[in-house]
């Protein structure tokens, strides 16, 4: 090993990083924020920071402390589990690295879910909208119906980049008008409802998917403030989801008026 390799593996050693994380015992409970600061490696994500802390749980005053909470499965951001604030901005922590990340580094739960304990929340509002707008293709299992009907090319692949969406919760945290004063069911499901609906099966569900986002919670309550698009950790192209869904609506709206016998495209 040279001399100038052991002056760097040296620093390495010595070099902490240092965290703020916002703890909530229980759900009901009041949030507090505690101090961290742990030895730093190269190539350390947020992920790899928390579970530092969960080997051994002592704040930042040498203290001993709780195992800080989170989620996480996939670590490679496509189970959506693991999001939370990391300074001030909902993203995955499986990608957040440490190297990137201005210190001390601030961890909080997503607000527009409920907390369950520490970093983890529970989205089920996310997967009981997915219910209401009927997130899913309706096929017969009982026997084999052969190959799926054929997509053209070009559609098979806008659908594919929304159908990429990892119900993370990262666009509702980031959209103003999903709170607890709206029902507001929020991008990730309008873009889901315009997914199943290009589907040649799917969209025989069309109309009753769009009555129910032309009802409480649904488009009406989108103020267009475009956060959703810039926050989505998958590059989902929402805002241009919900340009085409308001079309839908519209064509929607003067069907139910004058009626039609035909399915609108
Ligand atoms: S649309 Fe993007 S940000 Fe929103 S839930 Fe899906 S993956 Fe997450
Ligand atoms: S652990 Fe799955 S997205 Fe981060």
């Amino acid at each position: 090993m040279t001399q100038q390799t052991a002056v760097q593996e040296q620093q390495v050693a010595s070099k902490t990083v240092k965290f703020e994380i916002q703890r909530q015992d229980t759900p009901e409970s009041a949030p507090y924020f505690e101090k961290f600061e742990i030895p730093y490696r190269p190539n350390m994500n947020v992920i790899s920071a928390l579970m530092e802390i969960r080997r051994n749980p002592v704040n930042a005053e040498g203290k001993k402390t709780t195992p800080v909470n989170w989620d996480m499965n996939c670590l490679e951001e496509v189970c959506g589990a693991c999001s939370m604030v990391i300074n001030g901005r909902p993203r995955q922590s499986c990608t957040a690295l440490v190297d990137q990340l201005t210190q001390p580094i601030k961890l909080e739960p997503m607000r527009t879910f409920p907390v369950v304990r520490d970093l983890v929340v529970d989205r089920e509002f996310m997967f009981d909208s997915l219910k209401r707008i009927k997130a899913w293709i309706p096929i017969d299992g009982t026997y084999d119906l052969g190959e799926g009907p054929r997509m053209p090319e070009r559609k098979r692949q806008w659908t594919y980049e929304l159908s990429k969406c990892m119900t993370c919760g990262v666009c509702l945290e980031a959209c103003p008008n999903v709170n607890d004063k709206t029902n507001f069911i929020g991008p990730a499901l309008l873009s889901q409802v315009r997914l199943f609906n290009a589907h040649p099966t799917g969209s025989m569900n069309k109309d009753e998917r769009l009555a129910t986002i032309m009802s409480d919670g649904g488009l009406g309550e989108c103020g267009n403030s475009q956060n959703c698009v810039v926050a989505c950790p998958k590059g989902i192209p929402l805002t241009t989801s919900i340009a085409a869904l308001n079309r839908d609506t519209t064509v929607q709206m003067f069907k139910n008026f004058f009626g039609s016998d035909h399915m609108v495209d």
